[in-house]
């Protein structure tokens, strides 16, 4: 196994995926706890130093124990990685004045050769992501240098006798194109032959949650997402009944989801299950309420009161399992507090384990979402449930802009269900992020058979995005648009006109509301 030093960088866990992409198994850990003893006990066959936020210069700077250069194994340094490195290893490294680089840069080769970057350099340059304020002046004896940026001299540096290398640049994200070039190349060296998988992800994670929870009760919140189901199925496998999910149905669910999810969970997995269906308490405070905002912050708090009171009932709970992922871990790390404005109150449980005194139970905090879907096969969820396209917490009231009445539910369930009938039946589901009808809050005049007819209008949204922050309207064709409006209008009795919705995002948003 590898280990990666962690020294606080915001892309650490990109350095572990580029790794797992590669079948190699690693764990993250902090500078903190990597001491001799926890080295020798470790026994990595090669370790990855992190970049990370401090200077070398200041006091009490991170540092990898001496003995980590002693153990024989091969080692990258990155960024930061770098400098303590060189440092440590009799090099130099000077304060950034005017020197300090960020984002894109282009490194050059050095004449000699070196196998970590065996078919790495395309042409005769390559593109790399550089941040970091102080610079390496000097290089440690020993090293030499094998590729040069305009404003790092030593943007590659090795040690090929003692397989020891350091790059001022970070080939772990996206724009350092050819990056994971160099990660295979590193534990080519090292000797991983790229067999571990996420089978073997799944027992680490059963031994790590049990080391963590021991005898203790969890609770986990299911939405019948993919994140929270895959959380409750692991979890479920590492410690059986001293876990019990709760299912909070606020009425705003689609057609038959309630039934599947119970079914899913408590019938095919066996899952201590508690629905708790309180859709009466949720549509009573939602009526005669048309603002978005007011409706969300209902929603918001009502599911957060629902929560506790089920939760409560568990005796002796002591933890809460929640299915974050990695990228929710860095967005609210790097951009909590910052300046941008509200569009939407995000309905999120994030405050519950505070109040209810919980610990937390994070079982997918390392992971990124296609990740999360491959452990999800793993665990033998279904490959239609794992593809399901995302659904909002506010569930369908954010798609009924105006006031929501049950009449109004009732036929946006069934238009709903009929669009994504047609999507799945022309084999369009997996092309599209997200697909919904929206009933809108007017009726229009049609004639239908000899009569009039006055029934509600919906639009149909379906968009194309890799991440939700901007996304694309899915390009239909006319047939398929024709089409779709004829069934929805013959088998959604409520509905006489249906429309298209043909807007991005910005500057719309995927939501009405
Ligand atoms: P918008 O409408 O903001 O949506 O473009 C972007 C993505 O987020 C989902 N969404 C939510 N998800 N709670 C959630 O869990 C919410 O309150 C919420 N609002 C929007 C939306 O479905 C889309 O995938």
């Amino acid at each position: 196994r590898l280990l990666i030093i962690d020294f606080g960088s915001q892309v650490t866990q990109l350095i572990a995926r580029r790794l797992r992409e590669l079948g190699v198994y690693c764990e993250i850990h902090p500078y903190q706890n990597v001491t001799d003893a926890f080295l020798s006990e470790f026994a990595p066959k090669a370790v990855i130093f992190s970049g990370g936020p401090a200077s070398v210069f200041a006091e009490g700077a991170p540092r990898p124990p001496e003995s980590v250069y002693a153990l024989g194994v091969p080692i990258l340094g990155i960024c930061y990685g770098q400098q303590v490195m060189m440092q440590m290893l009799g090099g130099h490294v000077e304060r950034g004045h005017g020197t300090a680089e960020f984002g894109r840069a282009f490194v050059t080769p050095a004449a000699e050769k070196l196998p970590l970057l065996e078919g790495w350099f395309a042409e005769d340059r390559e593109q790399v992501w550089m941040s970091h304020g102080d610079h390496v002046s000097k290089i440690a004896p020993g090293f030499r240098v094998y590729g040069t940026s305009p404003n790092a001299p030593f943007a590659i540096t090795g040690d090929p006798a003692r397989n020891f290398y350091a790059v001022q640049f970070h080939p772990e994200v996206h724009h350092t194109p050819n990056g994971a070039r160099l990660y295979e190349n590193f534990v080519k060296l090292a000797g991983f032959t790229g067999d571990w998988t996420m089978g073997a992800y799944r027992d680490e994670a059963i031994k790590k949650i049990r080391q963590q929870v021991g005898d203790k009760k969890v609770i986990c919140g299911l939405s019948g997402g993919v994140d929270s189901s895959v959380a409750a199925v692991l979890i479920h496998e590492a410690i059986g009944d001293q876990l019990t999910c709760v299912f909070v149905d606020h009425g705003l669910l689609r057609l038959n989801e309630a039934d599947e999810v119970v079914s899913m969970f408590r019938d095919n997995y066996n899952i201590p299950l508690i629905h708790a269906d309180e859709s009466e308490l949720f549509l009573g405070e939602l009526d005669g309420v048309s603002d978005p905002e007011t409706k969300r912050k209902i929603i918001g708090r009502l599911f957060i009161d629902v929560f506790q009171k089920h939760a409560n009932a568990i005796e002796g709970a002591e933890f809460l399992a929640q299915g974050t992922l990695y990228p929710d871990v860095i967005e609210s790390v790097s951009f909590s507090g910052g300046p941008s404005v509200t569009i939407k109150s995000h309905h999120n449980v994030g405050g519950l384990p505070e109040k209810m005194g919980l610990k937390l139970v994070e079982p997918l905090r390392e992971l990124f979402k296609d990740e999360v879907r491959a452990l999800g096969r793993e665990l033998g969820l279904p490959d239609s449930f794992i593809g399901r396209h995302p659904f909002p917490g506010p569930g369908l009231a954010i798609r009924c802009p105006g006031e929501i009445t049950r009449d109004k539910l009732e036929i946006l369930r069934k238009a709903d269900a009929v669009y994504i009938d047609q999507i799945r039946k022309h084999g369009l589901y997996d092309e599209i992020w997200q697909a919904f009808v929206a009933i809108l809050p007017v009726r229009t005049v049609g004639v239908m058979g000899d009569g009039r007819t006055y029934d509600y209008a919906c639009a149909l949204r379906a968009v194309t995005s890799v991440d939700g922050m901007t996304a694309d309207y899915y390009p239909f064709s006319h047939d398929f648009l024709g089409e779709t409006a004829t069934r929805i209008i013959n088998e959604v009795q409520g509905i006489n006109r249906v429309t298209y919705d043909v807007t991005s995002k910005p500057p719309g948003t995927i939501e009405w509301e």
